[in-house]
């Protein structure tokens, strides 16, 4: 069993109010999840990251120069690190980090394939705690970066960003770059459809980690007694999602019991909304400077390439 589940799921139920950490959303049927939330219609954010992205990195590439290497920290699939090596002038070395080992030996193996001249370097660890970086990264080379694409930021309080950005601000050298995307504050109809789509697989995405719990831990959850929620709260500018309980009940999990009120909810994830220049500001906080942001023309998503101050 893995006990640090059971101890965040303990913890987490005993909190007033009730909170599960967003990050044991992703368990392989979480992980397929979240890649069809990414196909649905209402879930923009992938899709125009997709094509921003597309449309910018030649741009990105002539302003970051030749011989540099790359860092993606929860790198997925790895589509996306696609589209920038094919715009990078003779980038060296790329390291990919992801939590989960069969999905990082995947993406190592297409990248590997696609890209022979490359030393690709993956690494299995959580990019939240301290990693060691393979001893290759950043020698002899003229330029790192490290690339965050996703607005993955969004899933993280203020003080986690904070922190998560000035611990690579530290694995960074003045004149290296950060390429971060970030979801941008709009209408709020927009962001609720986004969180609620008409096929239900966002409802499925949380719910899967009560079906988590059921199938992991010793317990009487049923699932089916909850209900997901997603919300904008517009005062701390973030998306919420909830799950929430469909009646009164008292759940055994583990030997502890927790009680349920009806409408009462576990709160599974924040996806923080930013402007432009908010977001610039907090990585000009962490000891960053941009250097140039875009912006896709209906205004949904940014991107920034940063670079590290002298
Ligand atoms: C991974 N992350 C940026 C997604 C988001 O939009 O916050 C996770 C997600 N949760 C529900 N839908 C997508």
């Amino acid at each position: 069993m893995n006990q640090a589940f059971k101890s965040d799921v303990l913890f987490g139920l005993n909190s007033s109010p009730k909170s599960l950490p967003c990050k044991w959303l992703y368990d392989s049927r979480g992980s397929a999840l979240f890649e069809a939330i990414c196909d649905t219609p209402e879930y923009y954010v992938t899709r125009t990251e997709l094509s921003l992205l597309r449309s910018v990195v030649d741009k990105v590439a002539s302003l970051v120069g030749p011989n540099i290497d790359v860092l993606e920290p929860g790198a997925g699939a790895g589509i996306k690190i696609q589209l920038l090596l094919d715009a990078l002038q003779s980038p060296r070395t790329v390291v990919p980090i992801e939590i989960s080992p069969t999905a990082l030996e995947q993406t190592a193996r297409t990248l590997k394939k696609k890209y022979p001249e490359l030393n690709i370097e993956p690494v299995v660890a959580d990019f939240t705690s301290e990693f060691e970086l393979p001893a290759h990264f950043g020698r002899d080379v003229e330029k790192k970066m490290i690339f965050f694409p996703g607005s993955t930021i969004s899933n993280f309080g203020p003080e986690e960003r904070r922190q998560l950005l000035s611990n690579w601000h530290d694995l960074l050298q003045p004149g290296d770059f950060l390429f971060i995307g970030a979801d941008l504050i709009k209408d709020r109809r927009v962001l609720e459809r986004a969180y609620n789509d008409k096929s239900g697989i966002t409802a499925q995405f949380n719910l899967n980690l009560l079906e988590r719990i059921a199938r992991e831990l010793q317990t009487n959850l049923d699932p089916s007694t909850f209900r997901h929620r997603a919300f904008f709260n517009e005062a701390q500018k973030r998306i919420e999602m909830h799950l929430e309980s469909r009646q009164d009940q008292s759940l055994e999990i583990e030997g502890q019991d927790f009680s349920f009120s009806e409408g009462e909810s576990i709160h599974t994830e924040n996806s923080y909304k930013f402007s432009v220049t908010g977001f610039q500001e907090t990585t000009v906080a962490a000891g960053f400077c941009p250097v140039e942001t875009f912006v896709d023309e209906n205004q949904l998503f940014s991107l920034h390439l940063m670079t590290v101050q002298d």
